[in-house]
């Protein structure tokens, strides 16, 4: 997703410019039965280890985690420094000095550069509200991480749809986990990534048929298909890939996370994403290119980047309307005048012509990129 940052990031000076709400990017939900992979999967997408997983109930409020791209840390420290004339204040943090770092909305004031305390939070935060025997609540955690390396985009981990209340939970524990679900995927700009895994049938999976219900025409979910190392002898998911068994229309993508031993002994993202590789390679070589964490990371950005698209006509119309208000004031001014305001109106409109350019240029390289071809979400 790190091609996707430099066009964000100009297109948001654009946005600041213009007054205008920034592009709002949809969100990304993660959908399926418990332990199918879903917190896997979304921290694969983020690059960092920092999300409570394991076997049975693990995640169980909603983690609503906001990305945030910042400038690299040589870079802010130089703003803070220097004499502050190119500050800009949506990407400095004063007296931050790490490089990527997190900020819940429950601890105010308090600044998370440790992942792993990250993660002891989100366990320590999610027993204070449901207790330590299992229990749910619908009351989200909000979590933003702060990087260079990401984009700015919200994703939602949500506790895994369960059949049978175990511990605390209460005897409508289905029902009132789907309700919950619910409340987030039927938000029309959401991409539902639903998760299923490769070891049980497809025809069953709660998470495609949760993703119906709110997007009957498969507009804007996607099928992941995890734990692709975890199938029977003799058995392989390729006709569910190639999307023979039930059709998705954005794509079905088949993973390997790490396993439970996998996460015991610690093994790094970097390491599982070569392994996954080798994998696909070994039982899946006509698939290789099409399959994987990084090709689902791809196919996001991608349906991220038609998103965008969408939106810039929009945009340059508001950037002409204010550039010709800003032509017109100038121009009553008559003759040059030793006016400041007047050079300050000079400089906006020229600020304003440069937008304009910057934004033709996004949608002509968006247009002539391959991410043209292939699935795009329609809103
Ligand atoms: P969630 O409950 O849906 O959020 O699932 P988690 O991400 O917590 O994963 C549940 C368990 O399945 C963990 O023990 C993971 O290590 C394991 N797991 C997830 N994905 C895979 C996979 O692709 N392969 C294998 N072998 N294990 C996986
Ligand atoms: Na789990
Ligand atoms: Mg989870």
């Amino acid at each position: 997703m790190e091609t996707l940052i430099p066009t964000i990031n100009r297109l948001q000076e654009v946005f600041q410019t213009v007054g205008t709400e920034i592009i709002q990017l949809p969100q990304i939900v993660v959908v399926g039965t418990q332990s199918s992979g879903k917190s896997s999967v979304l921290e694969s997408l983020v690059g960092r280890d920092f999300l409570p997983r394991g076997s049975g109930i693990v995640t169980r409020r909603p983690l609503v985690l906001q990305l945030v791209n910042v400038a690299p840390k040589q870079e802010r420290l130089k703003n803070e420094h220097g004499n502050g004339l190119k500050q800009n204040t949506q990407n400095s943090y004063p007296g931050i000095k790490a490089e990527e770092w997190g900020t819940f909305l429950h601890c105010k004031n308090q600044i998370f550069t440790d992942f792993v305390e990250i993660r002891k939070e989100i366990e320590a935060e999610t027993e204070r509200t449901s207790g330590d025997n299992k229990g749910i609540t619908s009351e989200p955690i909000y979590l933003k991480i702060f990087s260079p390396k990401v984009l700015n985009l919200t994703l939602v981990d949500l506790p895994g749809i369960i059949k049978v209340p175990v511990g605390d939970q209460p005897e409508n524990i289905e029902a009132q986990v789907q309700e919950m679900i619910l409340s987030f995927i039927s938000n029309p700009n959401s991409l539902i990534l639903a998760v299923s895994p490769a070891n049980s049938d497809l025809a069953t999976s709660d998470a495609l048929k949760l993703a119906r219900e709110v997007d009957p025409d498969g507009r804007r979910t996607l099928l992941v298909v995890s734990k692709l190392d975890l199938m029977d002898a003799g058995t392989d998911a390729l006709e569910v890939l190639l999307g023979r068994v039930i059709p998705v229309r954005l794509g079905i993508i088949g993973v390997v996370n790490r396993s439970q031993h996998d996460i015991n002994t610690q093994k790094s993202l970097e390491d599982s994403i070569k392994d996954e590789q080798v994998f696909l390679q070994r039982h899946y070589p006509s698939l290789v290119s099409r399959a994987g964490s990084r090709y689902l990371a791809k196919t996001l950005s991608k349906l991220l980047m038609h998103h965008i698209r969408d939106c810039l006509p929009d945009l340059k119309t508001r950037v002409t309307v204010l550039m010709a208000q800003y032509q017109a004031r100038l121009n009553s001014y008559g003759q040059p005048v030793e006016d400041h305001s007047a050079t300050l109106l000079q400089i906006v409109t020229k600020f304003a012509s440069d937008y304009c350019n910057t934004i033709e240029g996004t949608a002509r390289h968006i247009q002539t990129s391959e991410l043209c071809g292939g699935a795009r979400i329609c809103y």
